[in-house]
């Protein structure tokens, strides 16, 4: 018998964020950097290198392959598209030969086809591959991204001065802003503050940006992946409360369908970004990209938990031998009650599924009339379950299982309603009991 008590607090957050109407919900598209680098090598590798013809493939294949029903609507160029030089005038060009028809027209056909464009820079004097960086150029930089009718801006921190950056990123912004075009502000300031040792002031940085990253970049590994899932985990009093529509916590692009994860991995990657809030940035080659891997990119039902309109982000609550839980509040809410999309993460190796077992009750569901429980990617509707019912799942190794729990009350609040609703942060603090079978 387990005995296993449950604090739950609320914490009413203040955080208001950048006012451009963006990002109300975590953006989604496609970034190149994770896939494709700083492949300039056109000669040689023409379709895989860094290219107007890059871009425009993957837009036709985002709307072609249904990505974009899905809700993935930004295609983002990330580094090394610039000349190494700036115009006489002080302006950025794109590479002559790579983008030959300049970035206005790859911006006119990706909106054609109903997307959106996404553009990077960086705040200091280079960007992390060498081209030139915005400092001494931002109202020029920012007019030029207005003109090619960019959508979105991520602006990297290398070659630059972390100290500097709590100045710099608003000044950027507020360049941004003055071009009078809405486009989302993805900042890298935070994580090459704590790179330096500076404690990064996050109400500055939800009042400036629409994103933001944290931690290392993402590499093709699932090592790499639980280094991330990892560091959310770890310092998730201090992440989680940032979250909310219009200001978002990013963990980095989406590497699911490369050569890193396998597919009980890139399961994980998924649900475990859901959890998070997280944006959804695919970075893989969409042309050669298996089925599976396209299905776990297209999981409609993991998308609505990532997109929940509330935009609370979730948190571990549960960490032991091997065995991890991960909570997220999400509609419907009912007076005091949350729905819940719960993962069960399997971070053992030793070689065969876990059973993990345990009342919704013990996860801090206490909902009296019950929760409508299903599985995310198995087709396994529970039903109505009490809190008092054991769930049992199978998780395999380096897998995950993910449920969504709905409160069941006779009168929800209908989903629409709810954007006038604070944004409110669960915390929980589940005893390190063992649910864990064996
Ligand atoms: C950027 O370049 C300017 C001019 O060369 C220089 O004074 C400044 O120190 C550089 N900043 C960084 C962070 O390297
Ligand atoms: C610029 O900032 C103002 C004040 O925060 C805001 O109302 C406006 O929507 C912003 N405009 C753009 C284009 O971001
Ligand atoms: C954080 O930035 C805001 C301005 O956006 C400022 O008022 C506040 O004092 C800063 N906090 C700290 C701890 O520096």
């Amino acid at each position: 018998m387990l005995v296993i008590s449950c604090l739950v607090l609320t914490i009413i957050s203040s955080a208001f964020g950048l006012d451009n109407g963006l990002a109300r919900t975590p953006p989604m598209g496609w970034l190149a950097w994770e896939r494709f680098r700083c492949n300039t090598d056109c000669k040689n590798d023409p379709d895989n290198c860094i290219s107007d013809q890059l871009f425009r493939t993957m837009a036709d294949l985002v709307v072609e392959e249904g990505y974009a029903a899905a809700g993935y609507e930004y295609i983002n160029i990330d580094d090394c598209w610039m000349e190494k030089d700036r115009s006489v005038t002080g302006d950025i060009i794109p590479d002559r030969s790579r983008f030959p028809y300049g970035l206005k027209d790859l911006s006119n056909y990706i909106h054609a086809k109903g997307l959106k464009f996404g553009i990077y820079g960086d705040y200091g004097n280079y960007t992390c591959a060498g081209y030139p960086g915005v400092l001494g150029f931002m109202e020029n930089d920012a007019a030029s991204f207005a003109d090619w009718d960019v959508d979105y801006v991520k602006l990297d921190g290398c070659y630059a001065d972390p100290v500097q950056m709590d100045k710099g990123y608003p000044e950027f912004g507020y360049h941004l802003n003055r071009t009078g075009r809405p486009m989302i502000y993805s900042c890298s300031w935070p994580v090459y503050q704590i790179y330096a040792g500076i404690n990064p002031n996050f109400s500055s940085i939800i009042d400036n940006c629409n994103l933001w990253r944290n931690y290392n970049d993402i590499q093709d590994s699932w090592s790499s992946l639980e280094t991330i899932i990892d560091y959310y985990g770890d310092n998730q009093d201090s992440i989680v409360p940032n979250a909310g529509p219009g200001h978002w916590n990013d963990p980095d692009m989406l590497i699911v369908g490369n050569f890193g994860l396998s597919y009980e991995q890139s399961k994980t990657q998924m649900a475990l970004w859901a959890i998070l809030a997280a944006p959804l940035l695919m970075s893989v080659d969409l042309r050669t990209i298996r089925p599976e891997y396209k299905a776990i990119l297209q999981n409609k039902k993991i998308i609505a938990v990532d997109q929940d309109p509330l935009g609370i982000q979730g948190r571990r609550i549960y960490k032991h031998k091997g065995i991890e839980i991960w909570a997220r509040p999400i509609t419907p809410v009912y007076q005091s009650y949350y729905s819940y999309a719960i993962a069960f993460l399997n971070r053992r190796t030793d070689g065969t599924p876990s059973d993990v077992s345990v009342t919704l009750k013990e996860l801090g569901l206490q909902y009296p009339d019950g929760y409508r429980v299903e599985d995310l990617y198995e087709d396994v509707d529970y039903g109505v379950l009490t809190s008092a019912t054991k769930i049992k799942v199978k998780v395999n190794p380096s897998g995950v299982v993910i449920l969504r729990c709905d409160i069941q009350p006779e009168n929800v609040i209908a989903r629409s309603q709810y954007s006038q609703y604070s944004p409110l942060n669960q915390v929980f603090k589940v005893r390190q009991n063992s649910f864990v079978k064996k």
